[in-house]
């Protein structure tokens, strides 16, 4: 019988990597290489009146923004192209880069960063979602402070109002968090011998970091060259984060002519690279006399720091998933993501949808708390169905499968009955959340800006190479696009590769984010391979090229953010149980089940692998993970006190996947990456409001958190 695509096979990564064989960016060799540390500004808003320079010795340099070349820009070229390489006017975050120290020795380098003293005039800074609002003028702030402000509206809140005989409130909020990925941010420049500026770097997105410098130096783009090294994780933090090293570095290689690397320590990754946006929901909702929710309206704001980066879709999706699951008649959201001098937001796994999801799912807990109603049977009530509009007044094409996913979560972990039998307040709590994580890039993102490309080379030998751009960070994908090739062609995978991305040899396929590759490009992958199986010689060389194509039946206007945000959803969930330490506030897990709609798994092990680490970050997001910004900086900055869940935290996970093929994905695959972060902290913070009976209204929820609720009356 032929194998089900389904069916784990070895990962093509994994002896290697469990082996500590693979080699990451600071094993691999380069003749003279120098070392670069980047010298920051440590003020959150200042002018900066004078920056000295102790004098250097022979083979160290100072790296500023007069050595921009002529004709190059002091500007990294991302979505929007406001984050300057080096401080321009004003020092806007604290961290922010000033320059660039380089030399052959690491230990030298540090005692002269000791040496560079920066005289500033220090301007108010705007540190909270607050303050930001409430700055009224800065140029860099523009009008309102905030880089994006949007409007959505579903049906007619106006009219729901009129039927609503209560309002609930609520106002609940999200922090920071760190990605944590396996080795910290890293980059090695250099020209080679074809006078190509060659970048090596851990990265998800080789093609944004050859945009990302292209005006930096004012080279024809043609001339840099990307390679991606391995990448142990990214979870977002190496999407737009990468370009913030490597335009200064490529001005440092540009003056000192040999190779450059830049790699971050620990602390310094945590202290300073890109987080999670912290969030803020407001709600307010009418009821009518049977509880029904007849109007929303919700005000929804994200901290984006000092630059814009991707905030703005990262504000789009949390916005987009501020009514998570359910189909509510009459809303409004405004979203807002607010300019601050903090250091600036950026991707991390879900990009927005955990925020929302976190805000929307515990609102609807509280109402069916207040109504006296079960969070369960309350949510049911109101899932999104087939053909219903969305908030976005799309249509959900979906085949929604929420009451069969609860059915099955429930025979496992007998949630109903300990919901009936664990008295609020007790001390033994039961949560459960639902969510659902629109596959992909917003709208027409993938036809408008992406494009995808992709090739298949089959060699003289038999053997096959899949050239795109997507990278290997932990997710599979050097193991589920071979799998998908080999199952095409009927081949085995040990002769099809998929090598770490170059962008002098590979097409722009794309970034790997947003959950797309596997969905996306891993359709060009099944498409490409039955194109080269119909053109199959033996013996000869024969290539194929394939390019996206855009769903029928899908209708989106990004000015307005209307129609059909994303072609398909993944659909999930969690069920935790908790004990809650009366004395102490300490949390122990008892029990972990999800439930998952994925499409079809292309390779079961690697999704329950997705599965369980997005569970546990989640988990460590909505109870661990405390990150606070103070005075303008990370608190938390080493592994030591900014804690990160280990196998010992939480208990096994027992997980199902419920099939559902969706027709544009290779072999009914839809996206999940992001999905499996986007529902845990929410169960768990359900599951402790069942434990304590109260209600909570932030993540993380720490013990001193709970004490602090328990302990009001
Ligand atoms: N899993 C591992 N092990 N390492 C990662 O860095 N990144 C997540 C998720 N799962 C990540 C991961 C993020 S942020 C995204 S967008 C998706 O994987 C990417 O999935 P894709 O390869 O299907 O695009
Ligand atoms: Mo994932 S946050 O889209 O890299």
């Amino acid at each position: 019988m032929k194998k089900r695509i389904s069916e784990s096979i070895r990962r093509v990564d994994a002896v290697d990597k469990a082996g500590g064989v693979t080699k990451y960016l600071s094993d691999m060799g380069f003749e003279d290489l120098q070392y670069g540390r980047l010298v920051r500004a440590l003020r959150s808003h200042a002018r900066i009146r004078s920056i000295s320079c102790p004098d250097l010795p022979e083979g160290y340099y100072f790296i500023t923004k007069d050595d921009i070349p002529a004709g190059g820009r002091n500007e990294i070229q991302q979505i929007g192209n406001d984050w300057p390489v080096f401080v321009a006017d004003e020092v806007m975050f604290y961290g922010e880069t000033v320059g660039m120290l380089v030399g052959p020795d690491r230990q030298t380098i540090l005692e002269l960063e000791d040496q560079i003293e920066i005289e500033y005039e220090d301007l108010l800074p705007a540190l909270t979602i607050d303050e930001g609002l409430a700055l009224k003028s800065g140029k860099i702030f523009g009008e309102h402070n905030t880089f994006g402000d949007y409007d959505l509206n579903k049906g007619d809140v106006e009219a729901g109002f009129k039927k609503a005989v209560t309002i609930f409130e609520d106002e609940i909020t999200t922090g920071y968090q760190e990605h944590v990925y396996m080795e910290p941010q890293g980059i090695v420049g250099y020209y080679d011998d074809e006078d190509r500026f060659v970048l090596v770097a851990s990265c998800q997105c080789p093609f944004y970091l050859r945009k990302a410098v292209g005006n930096v130096l004012n080279i024809d783009k043609k001339r840099i060259v990307v390679r991606q090294a391995v990448t142990g994780g990214a979870f977002g933090g190496k999407e737009h984060f990468p370009d913030i090293i490597a335009a200064p570095l490529v001005v440092a290689v540009n003056k000192v002519r040999k190779p450059i690397q830049v790699v971050f320590d620990r602390k310094e990754d945590i202290s300073f690279t890109a987080k999670r946006h912290p969030s803020r929901g407001r709600f307010r909702t009418g009821l009518d006399a049977d509880g029904n929710i007849v109007a929303m309206e919700v005000d929804v704001t994200i901290n984006a720091g000092a630059y814009m980066s991707c905030s703005n879709i990262v504000l789009q999706r949390a916005i987009f998933s501020i009514n998570s699951v359910y189909n509510i008649e009459n809303v409004h959201v405004r979203g807002r993501s607010v300019a601050t001098n903090c250091f600036p937001s950026d991707a991390f796994r879900g990009f927005g949808a955990p925020q929302g999801i976190f805000l929307a799912e515990m609102h609807m807990s509280h109402i069916a708390r207040s109504l006296g109603i079960s969070p369960l049977e309350y949510k049911r009530q109101r899932f999104m169905k087939q053909g219903d509009t969305t908030i976005t007044n799309g249509i959900m094409h979906d085949i929604v499968k929420l009451e069969e996913m609860v059915d099955v979560v429930d025979e496992d972990s007998g949630f109903i009955r300990k919901l009936g039998s664990y008295t609020p307040g007790k001390g033994k709590g039961i949560g459960i959340a639902f969510y659902q994580h629109g596959a992909g890039f917003t709208g027409n993102g993938e036809q408008e800006i992406i494009k995808a490309e992709l090739k298949m080379r089959k060699h003289k030998d038999g053997t096959v190479e899949i050239l795109l751009s997507n990278v290997e960070m932990g997710q599979g994908l050097q193991t589920t696009f071979p799998k998908i090739a080999a199952a095409v062609l009927g081949i085995p995978i040990e002769k099809i590769s998929c090598d770490n991305p170059d962008t002098s040899v590979v097409p722009d396929s794309g970034p790997t984010v947003a959950s797309r590759s596997l969905m996306v490009v891993g359709k060009l992958v099944e498409r490409a391979s039955l194109k080269l199986k119909a053109q199959w010689e033996e013996g000869e060389e024969v290539e194929v090229t394939v390019h996206y194509v855009h769903p029928e039946g899908l209708s989106w206007n990004q000015e307005t953010l209307q129609g059909d945000a994303y072609p398909a959803f993944g659909w999930g969930v969690c069920v935790i149980e908790v004990e809650v330490d009366p004395a102490t506030g300490e949390v122990e897990t008892k029990g972990i089940w999800t439930a998952h709609d994925i499409g079809v798994a292309i390779d079961e092990m690697i999704v329950h692998g997705q599965v369980n680490g997005g569970v546990v970050q989640a988990l460590g997001y909505g109870s661990l993970e405390k990150l606070e910004y103070r005075d303008g900086r990370f608190v938390q900055n080493t592994l030591a006190d900014y804690i990160i869940p280990t196998s010992m935290d939480f208990p096994m996970m027992h997980s199902h996947l419920v099939e559902n093929p969706y027709e544009n994905g290779p072999y009914g695959a839809k996206g999940l990456g992001e999905l499996v972060f986007d529902g845990a902290a929410a169960a768990f913070a359900d599951a402790v409001e069942h434990a304590i009976g109260k209600n909570l209204y932030r993540i993380p929820v720490t013990p001193e958190y709970i004490m602090e609720v328990k302990s009001r009356a």
